[in-house]
């Protein structure tokens, strides 16, 4: 299918790493380092702690102010939680929903990450709804079902007309963190049958417009063999997204691919 008819997406999960007097330091690093021409977006998701700072710095850039988790809740007594209207208020663009680490550590389920991403696109912001097997399920053959579930669990909250704005992250639990990244074939497959659960569901032009994510240990070295999946229109990047240099590396692939 051809990707001119969706972005294509670099974003940067820092998850709980850095302090917000290194966003600075690390924005300015990597402004000198992005590529003039704009072949992509690039959006960093940072804890909500640096969301102002990051703000601030890069006014005048390309970057995406972006966040790693929101409520479900729209305001009230949910003592510790971030809303939806606080995070659009602050400028955000993306906002992750469903992260792995988020279903393992804070009990998110394939109901709440749909009602995450609904919170999300009412306040004017994109999910990116995270999918993704663990090796048990990959070993007996259940990614296919497995992910296509998550999918259609996640989208059964959006309404029809919003579903263009979500950003699909098929993020293998295997690969996350461990360096072990799926092979460009593995990653395509998993994210061409997220298209065709999407082609089925909301038909044809809504499939062709929802840009889908790679993400588990992607770095410089293989980020262009994955990008050049015809299925797969971008980075969910966790460890190589702290280090500018690295980082920059992984958008420079998309110039390579897209050959701009
Ligand atoms: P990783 O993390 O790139 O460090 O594997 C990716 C993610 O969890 O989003």
């Amino acid at each position: 299918m051809n990707k001119k008819y969706r972005k294509t997406i670099i974003a940067g999960n820092w998850k709980m790493n850095l302090v917000p007097s290194e966003v600075r330091p690390f924005t300015e690093e990597l402004r000198t380092l992005l590529p003039k021409t704009k072949t992509c977006e690039v959006a960093l998701c940072v804890p909500f702690t640096h969301i102002s700072t990051l703000r601030r710095i890069i006014k005048d850039s390309r970057i995406l102010v972006s966040a790693q988790d929101v409520s479900i809740y729209e305001k009230g007594a949910y003592t510790g939680e971030i809303s939806a209207e606080m995070l659009s208020d602050m400028g955000v663009h993306y906002v992750i929903v469903g992260h792995s680490e988020c279903r393992q550590y804070h009990g998110d389920t394939d109901f709440t990450v749909g009602q995450k991403a609904k919170a999300v696109l009412d306040k004017g912001m994109s999910p990116i709804i995270c999918v993704g097997e663990t090796l048990e399920q990959r070993e007996r053959s259940l990614t296919k079902d497995y992910v296509s579930y998550q999918v259609l669990a996640a989208l059964s909250y959006i309404p029809e007309d919003m579903i263009k704005q979500c950003v699909i992250a098929y993020e293998p639990i295997w690969a996350i963190g461990t360096g072990k990244t799926a092979t460009p074939e593995e990653a395509q497959e998993v994210c061409e049958n997220i298209r065709t659960v999407i082609r089925e569901k909301s038909g044809a032009r809504m499939a062709r417009g929802v840009s889908i994510l790679y993400g588990g240990s992607m770095n410089a070295k293989n980020a262009q063999e994955l990008l050049s999946m015809p299925d797969i229109d971008g980075g969910l990047i966790g460890g190589a997204s702290l280090k500018p240099a690295e980082f920059s590396k992984i958008i420079d692939a998309v110039a390579e691919v897209t050959g701009e």
